[in-house]
């Protein structure tokens, strides 16, 4: 990306979703995720006098900072600016101040990936604010190394999708991801309650200590699906890969992340017509996708409002994080 190095820059991010491979991914199996058209702007002004002031959607009042720490309460997004604050902080010398304003097209709680744009859009942000060029591969790179010291076990797929856009294959690990042409039509539907990601985790790393074979055929398998699912992407199989959302929501459900909101919503989803439908993420709430064609997306639509689900308005996009 090109250095700015000007008094004001902007970065924009695109959402994310995860397509398939949730929880596998912690522990390096392959997964399937996206950019989505919701976008994040992270705003930078210079400042002479040295303060960082940030103002956002995501806080409810202006916050003061220096490089290491924001001070005062600060919400979970707050945790991800600071730890990008830090990331960047060691990469520039002529370190003045600066107004930061964060504003968002996607609400927190949908679980489109905010903490992963926000924390690419100050790195990505800060970086060409101070002249700094960093390739996708470095923004990515720091990025995610930011976020493990928040989220300890993240596989990083929300960091590779935010940055390098469009349908994404990935493996914790990687420098970066495969992209895949290729943009299945999907209806996101939010079943009403927050997840809380690093808490799915940790569950699944119990069920991991207790049952390790068990969880670990759970997560083969997946990954089996994920490369079958690889491939009816590139070829644009569309149908097939409907019915591999299916049966890797079914180790979803074995798996014990699926709450009985989500699994009511999926099924009215596939009653409905849906060529597949499954979780999206950790599970325990948040967002569910279901894969349509044209004429049976507003049936499906209808089926998931009249359950009770709120829809997303979003598609996956093939932007990528970008400055100007
Ligand atoms: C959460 O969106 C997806 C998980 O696989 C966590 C991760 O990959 O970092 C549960």
């Amino acid at each position: 990306m090109i250095p700015i190095n000007n008094q004001s820059v902007t970065a924009t991010l695109p959402g994310k979703l995860m397509l398939m491979g949730e929880h596998a991914a912690v522990y390096g199996f392959p997964c399937l995720a996206a950019a989505v058209d919701k976008k994040l702007t992270v705003k930078l002004n210079k400042r002479t006098d040295g303060n960082i002031i940030i103002r956002s959607d995501y806080f409810k009042k202006t916050l003061q900072s220096d490089w290491q720490k924001i001070t005062g309460k600060i919400e979970p997004a707050g945790q991800y600016l600071t730890a990008a604050l830090r990331t960047v902080s060691a990469l520039i010398s002529d370190k003045t101040g600066m107004d930061m304003e964060i504003k968002s097209d996607f609400s927190g709680r949908y679980g489109l990936g905010s903490s992963a744009a926000v924390t690419a859009g100050a790195i990505a942000g800060i970086a060409a604010l101070f002249g700094l060029n960093l390739s996708k591969e470095e923004l990515f790179k720091l990025t995610y190394r930011s976020i493990l010291t928040v989220a300890e076990d993240a596989s990083g797929y929300d960091a590779a999708a935010v940055v390098f856009g469009g349908v994404i294959y990935y493996k914790k690990g990687d420098s970066k991801p495969e992209k895949i042409d290729a943009y299945p039509n999907l209806l996101v539907c939010y079943s009403g309650s927050k997840a809380d990601t690093v808490e799915m985790v940790r569950m699944v790393a119990g069920k991991m200590n207790s049952h390790r074979k068990a969880v670990l055929k759970i997560f083969e398998a997946t990954a089996d699906l994920v490369e079958q699912a690889r491939q009816s992407l590139i070829s644009q199989q569309y149908d097939i890969f409907g019915k591999l959302m299916n049966f890797s929501q079914d180790y979803l459900e074995d798996l014990g992340v699926v709450t009985s909101k989500l699994n009511e919503l999926i099924l009215k989803a596939r009653k409905a017509g849906a060529l597949g439908a499954k979780i999206s993420g950790a599970g325990g709430g948040d967002c569910l996708i279901a894969l349509v064609d044209d004429s049976n997306s507003p049936k499906v639509a209808q089926a998931l409002i009249e359950a009770g689900g709120e829809m997303v308005d979003t598609a996956i996009t093939s932007k990528e994080v970008s400055i100007s």
